[in-house]
């Protein structure tokens, strides 16, 4: 067996949750571990393999979680060490892994190493952060926090500023400590040991900071500590000691990444992490590389960016395929059509990128075709990010209160995260209690009851979508290739083995579009696998094939 049959993941789909939003068993307007074990056996029905769950341990919660205050402490939340121990025993019994969130470029400011870090330079956990004098009674670099503004504040009691990327309340680790490293090591051991699967690692690529700490003026200063000078050493390290030893599942979340970074961090000898997570096919409908913007999406762009990544790690590393997840806008908002094609674009999208080489991520909600919420005012938004750049785009930037809520409309991450929808009763069923979110109005024709009754809905298709990955070899093991990158309206690419060529052909649009095959596969002995209108699906393979609004076919070839 060569190393791409031998590893489970290669073939498999992972689905995430966002616990707050999930399911609520208790009336708190919050979902929780409970919530999320009343719902395997639909999750067993989708047929994924492994749950990625996002950060579940004790938080003030400043950013939902990834501002960890104790990593070996469940959030009262969601529920108690008990729950989770209950939800991992039940999962595995359903054949079905668990895979958990580390946030370890930072922690909260509540965690008990920062609150003895603060004003005082003689604890011992004050090297565990980073701090710096003040330059000119100012912070140390002009860098931006992901979140907006500076990205240093003050510890007035010592006079010195500690970095925090994100949120002020999320101080990142000094990473140069061994004992932070040793710190790591501890926790992931703690629930691997429990028999927790996998790990996802957020904004690993940023642990290792160019340690000259100098101005940027060419940028946010990003290029300082992205895929930093050390970041291979200390994954290395931790895979040695602690993944490579429990046989964990690893993908790393890439901040403004290369590919070049990406085939070594996943590269197939293992040594650092299984797969990676990088969002540059989603920077389609930024300007000038602004997200906060109301933009239309390049196609254009879209299809040469997954050509890149898609031929670019072939052979060499392994990609995490996704639309969604609990920071990204909903995918049939943003590139479907969520009004007349909502159901014909969700699949289409599903479709396009599911026949790529890596493991789908199917985000919750994505496999009914949940959209965005369409919010009109600020009071409906939680997520701190969109409330700054609220801020910031009113009252620094001067934009008027409509052209702000566009933007935050489109983009805000709270238009992934409202309550999943699951009926049509109050609340869309997600709690009895008042929701942390406004549930989408939508949620009466889109919810989860209606899709299972439904043998057209997109959480069937989804359910083919993944079962398909096992069945096919090709989707795993085959070259890729682009087979239109200047046609404007479709994304055609063929998958090619010694043994199987696989056709995906998606049209992008409402307008209706012919395709004439490669003359090659015009003659072979092919057959339609998949397609996303109902009926049509016949062993008559037409030389050209005519698509209608958002339709997507894929043809299987067997070579003689
Ligand atoms: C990642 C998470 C995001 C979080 C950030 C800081 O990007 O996905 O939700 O805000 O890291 O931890």
């Amino acid at each position: 067996m060569n190393q791409i049959q031998k590893d489970w993941w290669r073939t498999a789909t992972i689905y995430q949750i966002y616990p707050k939003s999930f399911c609520d068993s208790a009336d708190k307007g919050i979902g929780d571990i409970k919530g999320i074990i009343s719902k395997l056996d639909y999750l067993k029905t989708l047929g994924i393999d492994a749950i990625w769950l996002t950060p579940i341990y004790q938080s003030p919660m400043i950013d939902n979680g990834y501002d960890i205050s104790d990593y070996y402490t469940i959030n009262p939340d969601f529920g108690c060490m008990a729950d989770f121990d209950l939800l991992l025993e039940i999962a595995h019994q359903k054949g079905m892994r668990i895979i958990l969130d580390i946030v370890v470029n930072h922690t909260s400011t509540a965690h008990q190493w920062f609150k003895s870090a603060l004003g005082n330079k003689d604890s011992e956990y004050r090297d565990y952060y980073i701090w710096k004098d003040p330059i000119n009674a100012q912070a140390p670099t002009n860098w931006q926090s992901k979140f907006g503004g500076n990205a240093w504040a003050l510890d007035e009691k010592t006079n010195q500023y500690y970095l925090h990327l994100f949120a002020k309340e999320q101080a990142d680790l000094n990473w140069e400590n061994p004992k932070v490293r040793d710190e790591v090591k501890d926790i992931i051991s703690f629930w691997a040991e429990k028999g927790v699967d996998g790990f996802r690692l957020d904004v690993i690529n940023l642990i290792s900071k160019q340690q000259d700490y100098q101005n940027d003026y060419q940028g946010d200063g990003r290029r300082f500590y992205t895929d930093g000078p050390r970041v291979h050493e200390y994954l290395q390290e931790i895979s040695d000691a602690v993944f490579n030893q429990y046989g964990s599942v690893t993908v790393g979340e890439m901040s403004s990444t290369s590919l070049e970074e990406c085939q070594q961090y996943s590269s197939l000898d293992g040594k650092e992490l299984s797969m990676v997570f990088n969002f540059h096919h989603l920077k389609i409908d930024y300007q000038n590389g602004e997200k906060w913007t109301e933009t239309p999406f390049d196609f254009l762009q879209l299809k040469s960016i997954f050509n890149h990544w898609q031929q670019g790690m072939s052979g060499k590393g392994w990609s995490a395929l996704f639309w969604c997840n609990h920071d990204q806008p909903r995918i049939v908002t943003r590139l479907g059509n969520d009004q007349e094609y909502r159901v014909e674009s969700a699949k289409m999208l599903a479709t396009s990128l599911h026949m790529m080489q890596g493991t789908p991520y199917v985000y919750q909600g994505e496999e009914i075709g949940m959209t965005n919420p369409g919010y009109t005012s600020i009071e409906q938004y939680r997520d701190l990010e969109s409330i700054n750049m609220y801020d910031i785009m009113r009252h620094q930037q001067g934009k008027s209160e409509q052209d702000v809520l566009a933007i935050l409309a489109q983009k805000s991450r709270d238009n992934s995260r409202t309550p999943i929808q699951w009926n049509s009763e109050k609340h869309a069923g997600f709690t009895n209690g008042t929701p942390w979110l406004q549930v989408a109005e939508n949620y009466p024709d889109v919810n989860v009851e209606q899709a299972l009754k439904d043998e057209n809905s997109v959480f069937y298709y989804y359910q083919r979508l993944i079962a398909l990955r096992k069945e096919v070899a090709v989707i795993t093991t085959g070259d890729y290739t682009d087979l239109a990158p200047e046609h404007a309206q479709l994304f055609c690419y063929r998958r090619r083995s010694d043994q199987q060529t696989l056709i995906c052909i998606n049209n992008y649009y409402a307008e209706s579009v012919e395709y004439a095959l490669p003359a090659e596969l015009a003659v072979a002995k092919g057959k339609y696998i998949l397609g996303n209108y109902p009926g049509l699906l016949t062993d008559d393979v037409a030389c050209l094939v005519k698509l209608r609004p958002y339709e997507c076919r894929v043809l299987l070839f067997e070579h003689q």
